[in-house]
């Protein structure tokens, strides 16, 4: 995730742009620069870290001119540097890109073997490159070279686009990243997201996927990219104020990344799964072959909520790779005098990268000559740099404390990682990968699906927040999801929570159930329907409240539910919703066993949200805790 800016128009751009990146900078904030027209052709400024380098850089060498494009990074192909950085250039075209090339590997190699020599590893740099070679072979038209260049491309973008050659004109197209036309008076812009535009105008077109348009002091002249038939989109008037515009209208960050989801996931699995092969691209998981042959066991280390992902990654790795595996939780491995084999694969799961345990237990790891595998979201943090190989989740920077996106997407990889160690072991056939790959793929409609009842899950959020203890059981990839869940609600609401393997409930925690405790269960029709069923009923008859995760159309787990929500004082919403959590029950859509742990966190996330926010607690910042935990 990467912010984009651009304008056209008769100020000098290079301070508007500088703030519309600052604005941006919640989207990535590792590198930025800008490239302007100055009347002696494109000229670009570029900085390592945060925007007050650029600031810097531009005080050293400004740009004067009325036409540019400025980027701020979230780095995913190729470490943060100056080299790294947006604008990238190829004669007098420059570029900036939101977004991830799947091609990008093929089309690198083509140019080279044409004699282009690349200046970075980024994807970006090839739009450049393309472009530039249709200007070359006679094409006259910045936004007729950029679309034939576009038909070369596979994946997901928001990109803008300056000429040398072409002062007052910048051209800007859109497939599957945000991009947001600002109409002005005798001045236009283009940005990523909204906050970028506020402080000149209210009037914004919001490109769809397939658009792209020419942007002049004129106007917008938007086309579609794919035969360049001219499109008309409607103007919205914006009334959000600033700090609403920066959470996308949410009224919290944990709310924003919470509907970022499926857009993240869909980031994290593009490129890497080949659905022709039924097959994961081991080059973009920091896997090979021989690693995954020579694999004897797999070892997970985190912590907190990447513990629980790295859960749901042992389940999978068990069942598809035929693997043993084990989860530690970091802080505890560093402490004690573990045991790593020549032959274990380390698996180091960390949002931040950055988390001093996980980060120690790395280290007595590779020691001992063990084979470490990060999976990270921060490009270049210090685990991915101390160990061998990385997979990074694409869920863009997440602010709020509470990790949720992250958490998903930490899922997604950790389900590529077990069908790639599958296929090259010879456990997984190609009939089981593509069925779980292809429900991997559709995952993020089905997870579009569960937010849109968002609403719904406020009222049975009402319905128990003042509850002082509760409990949350599930089994199998239902287990990692319950204390997941439990995390969620004690971190922002601090109410007490417990997570349970449902299995376990007779062992203890069924002394706690009485008329005043909440048990959230997740039953969703998998492996495991029958058994959790009767774990439920087992928590009904102590009269506990019981909330279930369900699969829509379960009439018994409805039915078991019912009473409760007839007795309590509120009364069930009405209208469609009132079929969905009329008896506390939030339904999910049926899918593949192995997907179901994606969409069954999102009620519980939205669960915790809704009661922390009627309780009114600090959402994004909870009490007691930070996002990066680099102390012991
Ligand atoms: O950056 P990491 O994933 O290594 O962080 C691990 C935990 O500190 C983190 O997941 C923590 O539990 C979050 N606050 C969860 O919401």
């Amino acid at each position: 995730m990467c912010g984009i800016v651009a304008y056209t128009g008769p100020q000098d751009c290079a301070p508007i742009l500088v703030e519309g990146l600052r604005r941006l900078e919640y989207r990535g904030y590792d590198s930025a620069g800008l490239a302007v027209h100055t009347g002696r052709g494109v000229e670009i400024v570029r900085a390592v870290g945060k925007l007050t380098n650029l600031d810097q850089a531009l005080r050293k060498t400004p740009l004067a001119g009325t036409t540019g494009i400025g980027h701020t990074r979230w780095a995913t192909h190729g470490r943060p540097s100056e080299a790294n950085a947006h604008p990238h250039v190829a004669g007098a075209v420059a570029v900036v890109h939101n977004g991830i090339i799947e091609n990008h590997v093929d089309l690198r190699r083509e140019l080279q073997g044409k004699g282009v020599r690349f200046s970075s590893d980024t994807d970006t740099e090839i739009f450049a490159h393309l472009i530039h070679a249709e200007m070359q072979s006679g094409i006259k038209e910045l936004d007729v070279a950029v679309r034939r260049a576009l038909a070369r491309v596979r994946g997901a973008y928001a990109i803008a686009v300056v000429h040398g050659e072409q002062p007052g004109t910048v051209v800007v197209a859109k497939q599957d990243s945000p991009l947001v036309l600002g109409l002005g008076e005798g001045e236009m812009f283009a940005a990523s997201d909204i906050p970028a535009l506020l402080a000149h105008t209210r009037d914004v077109i919001l490109l769809a996927d397939g658009d792209m348009a020419k942007i002049t002091t004129a106007g917008a002249a938007i086309t579609r990219i794919a035969d360049g038939a001219p499109v008309s989109r409607d103007k919205k008037r914006i009334d959000w104020s600033p700090t609403q515009a920066e959470k996308g209208g949410y009224k919290h960050f944990m709310l924003k990344e919470i509907h970022e989801q499926p857009r993240a996931i869909e980031d994290t699995l593009r490129g890497r799964i080949d659905l022709d092969k039924a097959d994961v691209v081991g080059a973009e998981i920091g896997l090979t072959e021989e690693i995954a042959k020579a694999t004897g066991r797999v070892y997970f280390v985190a912590c907190g909520t990447s513990a629980h992902a790295a859960m749901a990654g042992r389940y999978w790795v068990e069942q598809l790779a035929r693997l043993p595996s084990t989860v530690e939780i970091g802080s505890e491995v560093r402490y004690r005098d573990p045991v790593f084999l020549p032959t274990d694969l380390v698996v180091a799961v960390s949002q931040s990268g950055e988390t001093a345990d996980t980060l120690a237990a790395v280290k007595a790891a590779k020691a001992q000559g063990a084979r470490v595998l990060a999976v990270a979201n921060v490009l270049d943090s210090a685990i991915p740099r101390a160990v061998d190989g990385a997979l990074y989740t694409h869920a863009g920077p997440e602010i709020g404390v509470a990790s949720t996106k992250c958490f998903t997407t930490q899922l997604a990889a950790l389900l590529l990682l077990a069908v790639y160690l599958g296929r090259r072991r010879g456990t997984l056939n190609e009939a089981e990968a593509r069925r779980i790959l292809d429900a991997a793929w559709q995952a993020p409609a089905k997870m579009r699906d569960v937010l849109a009842r968002a609403d719904d899950i406020r009222t049975i959020a009402r319905r128990h927040m003042r509850a002082k203890d509760m409990l949350f059981l599930g089994r199998g990839t239902g287990f990692p999801i319950a204390l997941e869940g439990a995390l969620k609600l004690k971190e922002i609401s601090y109410i007490h929570a417990e997570g349970y393997a449902a299995g376990e409930m007779k062992h203890g925690p069924i002394a706690l159930i009485d008329e005043e405790m909440p048990v959230v269960v997740i039953c969703p029709k998998d492996a495991h329907y029958e058994k959790t069923f009767s774990n439920m009923q087992e928590a009904k008859a102590r009269e506990g409240q019981i909330i279930a995760v369900a699969t829509e159309g379960d009439d018994e787990v409805r039915r078991l539910c019912a009473d409760r929500v007839d007795r309590g004082s509120i009364p069930p919403p009405s209208g469609r919703g009132s079929m969905l959590v009329a008896a506390d029950v939030i339904e999910i859509p049926p899918v593949e066993n192995e997907v179901v742990p994606l969409l069954s966190v999102i009620p519980l996330q939205l669960l915790s949200y809704h009661m922390a926010d009627l309780k009114g607690t600090d959402v994004d910042q909870p009490r007691n805790l930070a996002k990066t935990v680099t102390v012991e």
